[in-house]
């Protein structure tokens, strides 16, 4: 099948969170099964030139997008995704691309972050068609990419090239909506007649994550639980009535996690190597190396927590400010690693001010350090609020660290809790609490503590973690059912369908 993936993040070109690691394993593992795979995203060069990457080859075809009435041009370069035959088209266009950040700086969102990511999707469309890709699939991600299941519909469906192709769309996280007021509109360039709240209308304003929903073929999100989670008024964050109305066409596909860049046995940024057969031996090593990096004092004996996360109301750090202080009366250090809400910063930097020696912050982004976390903590905090799937949480299963888990979306889905007969069976791999409450994150965080010193049951907890299976073959294989699935019919599923 000849598929085109559209994002507007990838590793290792740009990253803010998961969807960078899912876009880039899919595109590997969908062309390492022998698909046609082509990847589409923006070109940030600021990130580029960091990342310490090389000018990209220009494909000699520019593109001319209309947008809100003016042309905008912009170049389109072209690589490969390393270690794949996956071809990744880059859309560069300076103005809205050449800055220090995706989607914002500290005032908040890039005001036209509409035009932005109208122009992305515009240009996707006519990459296909200048380069002849005639893609079989055309897969959307998040409302970044939403208008492109309406192009597809509203403009596309009767160019050449277009007659057979069909739409995916993933909801990686209903929070982000893209969600803009009413004369924005204009810079979808479509028909006012779409304007409507079955289409793209949502409260009076554009909504590019509906829009993405109620035209594509078929929708995915990025596992059961929160597939489910979605169609209640609940989980639905006001999209659950076009959701629950779609729920014939929606589906959750657990992502996986790419061993090329996740696996410890292999993983260039630990300071040593280990597999399952050699984690109680290695580890500890792990262990010692990241408390010296981070000042914590050197000790084998106590447990390290460690958390890596956007700090975004999403992922529980108001559930760690009401904890902190019972967690800490506990013999256990923490590791804290993130960037977001300034609120959230202020809070780990405090707990490290005031905990020395036993709470370390660092505010930032950093991918080693993320991995060298990942590896030195016994167990890993992710007490989400939602969470659409989440991969640190198997991350850390891969790792030999044991989640702590809200019992919500993905890390349901994922994380076995320790309960005493879970224990029994052999299967359990972590902790679940259920309620989002701090005393849920208490409950679950001492059960870790009084655990961890009892060595046959800890090993036994982490050796279930490590042999659990997240590679992505079986997840791009659900992916494929659903590409056949909708392959060809042209239209037929979304409400755009002509
Ligand atoms: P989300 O996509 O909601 O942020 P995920 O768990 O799916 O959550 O993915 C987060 C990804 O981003 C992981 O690969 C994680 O290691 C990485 N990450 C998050 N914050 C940081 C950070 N401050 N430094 C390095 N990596 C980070
Ligand atoms: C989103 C979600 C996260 C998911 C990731 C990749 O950012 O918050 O749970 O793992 O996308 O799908």
């Amino acid at each position: 099948m000849r598929i085109v993936l559209a994002s507007s993040e990838a590793v290792p070109y740009s990253k803010t969170g998961g969807l960078a690691d899912v876009t880039s394993a899919l595109a590997k593992s969908l062309a390492g099964s022998g698909h046609n795979v082509t990847l589409v995203v923006p070109h940030y060069p600021q990130l580029q030139r960091q990342n310490g990457k090389r000018p990209l080859a220009s494909t000699g075809q520019p593109l001319q997008i209309w947008l809100g009435g003016k042309i905008v041009t912009a170049n389109l370069y072209w690589g490969t995704l390393p270690g794949s035959d996956v071809t990744v088209l880059f859309v560069d266009q300076p103005d809205f691309f050449d800055r220090p950040a995706l989607y914002g700086n500290k005032d908040g969102d890039y005001q036209d972050n509409c035009a932005r990511f109208c122009f992305f999707s515009r240009a996707v469309m006519e990459a296909c068609r200048t380069l002849v890709l005639r893609p079989d699939i055309i897969h959307a991600n998040d409302w970044q990419t939403g208008l492109i299941p309406a192009l597809l519909e509203a403009e596309y469906r009767d160019q050449p090239g277009f007659e057979n192709t069909s739409s995916v769309f993933t909801i990686h996280n209903l929070a982000y909506q893209g969600q803009f007021w009413h004369w924005d509109y204009n810079l979808t360039g479509l028909d006012w007649k779409y304007f409507n709240a079955e289409q793209m209308e949502h409260w009076g304003g554009l909504n590019l994550l509906k829009t993405g929903i109620s035209f594509s073929d078929m929708v995915t999100t990025v596992s059961p639980t929160y597939a489910y989670e979605i169609t209640t008024p609940l989980g639905g964050m006001g999209l659950d009535g076009i959701l629950s109305r779609r729920s014939g066409d929606l589906v959750g596909i657990l992502n996986g996690i790419d061993p090329d860049e996740w696996n410890p046995a292999t993983d260039e940024h630990l300071p040593a190597n280990y597999d399952a057969k050699t984690v109680f031996e290695i580890k500890p090593q792990c262990k010692a190396a990241l408390q010296q990096e981070l000042n914590l004092e050197v000790r084998p004996d106590v447990p390290l927590f460690g958390m890596v996360s956007r700090m975004a109301d999403q992922k529980g750090f108001d559930l760690v400010a009401t904890a902190a202080e019972e967690m800490l009366k506990l013999d256990a250090q923490f590791c804290f690693l993130g960037s977001g809400d300034p609120r959230y910063e202020a809070l780990v930097r405090h707990l490290a001010n005031t905990y020395h020696g036993r709470v370390a912050a660092t505010v930032g982004f950093d991918n080693g350090l993320a991995h060298r976390i990942e590896a030195g903590s016994d167990a890993f905090l992710m007490p989400s609020r939602f969470e659409p799937c989440g991969l640190n949480q198997m991350y850390s299963l891969a790792y030999g660290t044991a989640p702590i888990v809200r019992s919500v979306g993905g890390l349901k889905d994922t994380v076995v809790d320790a309960s005493p007969k879970n224990l029994f069976l052999g299967a359990a791999t972590g902790f679940r609490f259920e309620d989002y409450d701090a005393a849920g994150l208490l409950w679950a965080v001492r059960r870790a503590a009084e655990m961890y010193p009892k060595k046959n049951l800890w090993q036994q907890l982490i050796r279930s973690g490590m042999s659990q299976d997240f590679s992505w073959g079986k997840s791009a294989g659900r992916y494929v059912e659903v590409y056949e699935r909708v392959r060809g019919i042209g239209g037929g599923g979304g409400s755009g369908g002509r």
